[in-house]
């Protein structure tokens, strides 16, 4: 997920530009990038790090005052974040400068053909083969406008497109397929944005694009056409949010805007995993097949959030590959001296890249020869550094202290590591592993089904405001779930929440029950009989104790009615991939109860979104 910015207009672009951009950081700030079109060229300055960077370089060495330009804040997903990979990206005759958010799935091939005709890439990154593809296109004698439909007809995976043709001045063109896109319409000044946030301080009339369309700004006007050159319609709308709402995408908080963003944040993991061949691939992987084959004892290491989504990772590894997992606390494993050969493989899973908890336990894992496969969503950060592997999730930045769609991305790096390890090791067949990711990339489509009953869990959330204790049980995969739905109610509305294996009740925790206790209850699908029947064994149990179930169960699981007091369905997903949709009414929950009891959901008291000490 990045920022991006257009404009064409009578002001100075350079002003409009950084401004939107400021606007737009909340979307990727490991690196910050503009291009101006000034008398039949292309000026661009760009630069790793913060927006600040960027504007310090500017200001040392100023760019010229034209009115026509585009910009780019950026979060890394091909290559890491240094001034070179940041965008806006040139073509070889710097004709053409583009920026982009998103991931060109089939870019290895075009920048193999690329190279093959003497192109000189400038960059790792996705983007930089459609910089040169456009002028390419240009070279044949097509505007940008055509050059455009003709490049993206090419393009595979999810794309939003900028650019500027420094023969063209008044011309910015865009294209969009899946990732998003707005225009802003102003007097004699038209802009592009991400979101209205990177231009509503000009204009609150926005137009809207469908997917695979490009859109051409001049000062004079707008034009839509589809990628094969048919005229479209943009639809147009006046945005009565304030800025703050804007950022926000008319959310209240980020972490309720992250929520909702966990189906374009699950496709987005999961784009460009399958080759042509139809095998797995994990790119970054970077540990060869040889190494993955002679691994026979995977311990996964983890804080938090991230500790959940290893503990999912477990039953998944152990059933499709047969390997043994253990999942540890990050804090804990070097304190028990854990046993750790050059056959081991240490899996470190961590959002931010930076807890030192975790750091640290791979430094360790290091030393005695273990190999060490990150899992993160933050591209140059120290744990995949100091990884020998690294497989990117493709969250975007989640600014919520609370982790949300950075839970649903791991859990998707860790189902792919599964598949990828069984791929390897020969512990599953071809069809099968086909089959799971079928069923994964379903998952963004269950999630929109969960999420369409917001609602429901909202009005459950204002039910349980004057409640101090909160219990929730699970099973199987559903055991972490449970214990990932007490830690957010935890963390943001600040109340007692404890997550239960729901076999363990009678062997303690069934004494806190009392009347009136709500207790959320993660129930298995029914696939799996035994599982599911203890399950509701559970329930039965903590009900007849005065408790009032609050159940998540599969939709058509009518055996559960006559023992939840509340019921609340989630689709018909295999127990392995449940925790997707399962914890998602649980975020819900939890933003919402924190919410009404007046708390700051994005940075609830106490806690740091990366924790940098031990
Ligand atoms: C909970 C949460 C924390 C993190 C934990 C690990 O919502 O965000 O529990 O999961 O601090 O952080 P990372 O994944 O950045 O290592």
């Amino acid at each position: 997920m990045c920022g991006i910015v257009g404009y064409v207009g009578a002001k100075p672009a350079e002003a409009v530009v950084i401004e939107g951009l400021r606007r737009l950081e909340y979307r990727g700030y490991d690196s910050a990038g503009i291009a101006l079109v000034d008398g039949g060229a292309i000026v661009s300055d760009k630069r790793a790090g913060k927006l600040a960077n960027l504007e310090k370089a500017i200001a040392d060495s100023p760019l010229p005052q034209v009115t026509t330009g585009i910009g780019h804040t950026r979060w890394a997903t091909h290559g890491p974040p240094t001034d070179r990979n940041a965008h806006p990206h040139l073509g070889r005759a710097r004709r053409v400068a583009l920026v982009h958010n998103g991931i060109i799935e089939n870019f290895a091939e075009l920048r193999g053909r690329l190279e093959s005709e003497g192109v000189e890439m400038a960059s790792d990154t996705d983007t930089e083969v459609a910089a040169h593809l456009l002028e390419e296109q240009l070279e044949t004698g097509v505007d940008l406008t055509v050059a455009m439909q003709n490049v993206c007809r090419g393009l595979e995976g999810a794309f939003t497109l900028v650019a500027v043709d420094s023969q063209d001045p008044d011309r910015v063109v865009a294209a969009r397929r899946n990732s998003p896109l707005v225009v802003g319409i102003g007097e004699g000044e038209n802009f592009l944005g991400s979101d209205v946030a990177a231009f509503i301080e000009h204009t609150r009339e926005a137009m809207e694009l469908d997917q695979d369309q490009v859109v051409t700004i001049t000062r004079e006007g707008v034009s839509v056409s589809g990628f094969d050159g048919t005229p479209a319609e943009g639809r147009r709308y006046h945005v009565d949010w304030d800025l703050s709402a804007a950022e926000k995408d008319g959310h209240d908080w980020f972490m309720r805007k992250e929520i909702f963003e966990q189906p374009r944040a699950l496709a987005d993991s999961l784009l460009g995993r399958r080759g042509t061949d139809g095998l797995l691939q994990l790119d970054e992987m970077r540990l060869s097949d040889q190494d993955l084959r002679d691994i026979d004892k995977i311990i996964i290491i983890a804080a938090g959030t991230s500790f959940y989504a290893g503990m999912v990772a477990k039953y998944a590894i152990e059933h499709w590959c047969r390997i043994p997992v253990e999942v540890e606390l990050a804090s804990e494993f070097r304190y028990r001296d854990p046993i750790l050969t050059a056959s081991t493989l240490v899996v470190a899973i961590s959002q931010s890249g930076e807890t030192a908890d975790t750091l640290q336990a791979i430094r360790h894992a290091r030393v005695q020869r273990s190999k060490v496969l990150a899992i993160c969503n933050t591209n140059g950060s120290t744990i995949p550094r100091e990884s020998d592997g690294v497989i990117y999730t493709h969250a975007g930045p989640e600014i919520g202290v609370a982790s949300t769609k950075g839970f649903l991305t791991q859990l998707v790096a860790c189902y792919l590591l599964a598949l990828y390890l069984a791929q390897v090791k020969g512990t599953r067949f071809g069809d099968e592993i086909s089959q799971v990711m079928d069923q994964l990339e379903e998952m963004p489509g269950h999630v929109e089904t969960v999420l369409a009953k917001a609602e429901e869990v909202y009005a459950l959330a204002r039910d349980h405001v004057d409640n101090r204790s909160v219990l929730f049980l699970g099973r199987h995969a559903g055991y972490p779930v449970a214990l990932e739905g007490a830690l957010k109610l935890k963390e943001i509305a600040y109340l007692h929440a404890e997550g239960f294996a729901a076999g363990e009740l009678k062997h303690g925790p069934i004494a806190l029950v009392e009347e009136g206790l709500p207790i959320l209850c993660v129930v298995p699908p029914r696939g799996r009989d035994q599982l599911h029947d203890k399950m509701i064994s559970g329930i039965q149990e903590v009900r007849a104790r005065g408790a009032r179930t609050l159940c998540l169960a599969e939709e058509g699981d009518t055996t559960i009615t006559p023992y939840a007091d509340v019921l609340i369905t989630l689709p018909q997903v295999p127990v392995l991939l449940q925790p997707i949709v399962a914890v998602v009414p649980l975020q819900l929950f939890a933003c919402e109860l924190a919410t009404q009891l007046g708390h700051d959901v994005d940075q609830p008291r106490n806690l740091a979104k990366s924790v940098t000490v031990e």
